[in-house]
């Protein structure tokens, strides 16, 4: 199956990147230290797809998922809605900067798929 490397040095600190990946949209996003803090102090009881930040990123800074809203399938906007994460225009799902489904109809929080740091500045999707 295919995979993507990513040059992380290329996706300056608070933007959130897009890149196509086995036929989808990949979200590459270089948190910055106001938004990993955020995330992490978020109660998870009160979710709807309850998840720790740490259980969704392997390093605080890169959040990795996949760009497909788990209501029907649109794509969302980065850096938009109410939670400063992620919003889906279709119907109107916001997600947090951990990719976690905050309000709206969608389900589930954004999909993280497996990866892997091979080096330092270098992430490898698939
Ligand atoms: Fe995203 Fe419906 S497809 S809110």
């Amino acid at each position: 199956l295919a995979k993507i490397e990513i040059k992380l040095a290329d996706i300056p600190e608070g933007k959130s990147v897009t890149f196509k990946w086995r036929g989808k949209p990949l979200f590459i996003r270089h948190r910055t230290p106001d938004e990993i803090s955020t995330e992490q102090s978020v109660a998870v009881n009160n979710l709807r797809d309850p998840q720790h930040d740490n259980e969704r990123v392997q390093n605080p800074e890169w959040l990795v998922v996949l760009g497909v809203c788990t209501h029907l399938g649109c794509v969302p906007i980065a850096n938009s809605g109410d939670f400063g994460g992620y919003y889906c225009p279709c119907h109107g799902s916001h997600y947090d900067a951990s990719g976690r489904i905050r309000k709206g109809p969608a389900p589930l929080n954004l999909e993280v798929p497996a990866y892997t740091f091979p080096t330092d500045d270098t992430l490898l999707v698939g």
